[in-house]
């Protein structure tokens, strides 16, 4: 996953620092991933778990643990707990999304159906709520469970905002915070948590999860106009199709003139879209700067994101958690 061959990223270098604990955690997610008794599961599981991802949610868990000083071995457990999460929701958002392609794969509900990619996920959940119970530490396990419940609430929230022209910014972060940020906080927490960190120091590294989860969700939002397929590994353009209420949209309409206003009420309104609706849409974005001020929001939430490690132990962990922030962003610029 390098960038370029001269530079590491802090994906890269939280990766080789984390090295054998990652291994740990992988282990344990090929061998809770399986079902005894429904073969359609490891096949659904494989084909996601097998494509890769960044597996940047368990790295934090364990970034978290490492700089709180944790030496027991259940922050393996946690950061597997928070990776079946993230796993059971793609897998149910690309049938929400109806979208095609994720890690660079056709999804399970292409290749599959819908009803295998919902039920599959309903079985990662659950296995995500056995693995959190193991540590048997309550307090965790308050954590876990309610980032669970809070990205339901975000995605259900995206629903009902989607397709209406006077959802505004605050709508979009309280859904932004609920559907990604919780589990980055909750994945940053955790960490801290089973570390039996001093309460600054856990508040901090939630601090620090939830500005990273906005830049990230923001940047990504950025990117369905902005990217390209090839490097993202999902379809470019999925969210303007689905008339979703995104940060560069909010702002482009909250800009526009009578005339562009009703162009928004059709493309977003109404199921009248037609092609070359999306490059108007881009236009208008440039004109009024919504790409560039989404940008700039996002590079803002990185450095929130940064500046909330201020108050943690000085560790190596914590110096690329700083430049993570600056990374998550950076595909951007
Ligand atoms: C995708 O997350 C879902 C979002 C919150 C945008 P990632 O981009 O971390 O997905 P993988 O795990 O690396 O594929
Ligand atoms: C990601 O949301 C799924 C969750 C955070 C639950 P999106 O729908 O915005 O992300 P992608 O672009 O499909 O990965
Ligand atoms: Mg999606
Ligand atoms: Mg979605």
């Amino acid at each position: 996953m390098m960038d370029s061959i001269l530079s590491p990223t802090p994906l890269d270098r939280l990766a080789a620092e984390l090295g054998s604990d990652m291994e740990a955690v992988s282990t344990l997610i090929r061998k809770r991933m399986v079902s005894r008794h429904a073969p359609r599961i490891p096949e659904v599981t494989a084909h996601l778990v097998e494509a890769g991802g960044k597996r940047l949610r368990p790295m934090l868990t364990l970034a978290a643990a490492r700089i709180c000083g944790y030496e027991g071995p259940w922050h393996v457990h946690l950061a597997a707990t928070v990776e079946f999460i993230h796993t059971a929701t793609l897998l149910h958002d690309d049938v929400v999304d109806e979208s095609a392609q994720r890690r660079g794969r056709p999804t399970a509900n292409l290749l599959w159906d819908n009803k295998s990619s919902v039920l599959v996920g309903d079985y990662l959940f659950a296995r995500s709520f056995q693995l959190m119970v193991e540590p048997g530490n309550l307090r965790v396990l308050g954590i876990l469970s309610n980032a669970a419940a809070t990205i339901a609430e975000g995605e259900v929230l995206q629903l009902s905002a989607a397709r209406d022209l006077a959802t505004g910014e605050d709508t979009y972060l309280q859904i932004v915070r609920g559907k990604t940020a919780a589990l980055f906080s909750a994945a940053t927490e955790s960490g801290a948590v089973i570390a039996g960190a001093p309460e600054d120091h856990a508040r901090a590294l939630f601090e620090y999860g939830d500005a990273l989860g906005i830049a990230f969700q923001i940047a990504d939002d950025l990117l369905d106009y902005q990217g390209n397929s090839s490097a993202t590994g999902k379809n470019i353009g999925d969210d303007f199709r689905d008339r979703k209420l995104t940060l560069p949209l909010i702002k482009a309409i909250a800009a526009a003139s009578p005339e562009e206003r009703s162009f928004w009420k059709r493309v977003i309104e109404t199921s009248r879209q037609e092609e070359g609706d999306i490059d108007t849409a881009l236009a208008l974005m440039e004109r009024h700067g919504a790409l560039a001020a989404t940008r700039e929001d996002a590079l803002r939430w990185a450095e929130r994101a940064r500046d909330a490690l201020r108050t943690l132990p000085d560790h190596p962990v914590r110096h690329i958690l700083h430049d993570l922030a600056d990374y998550v962003v950076a595909r951007l610029l």
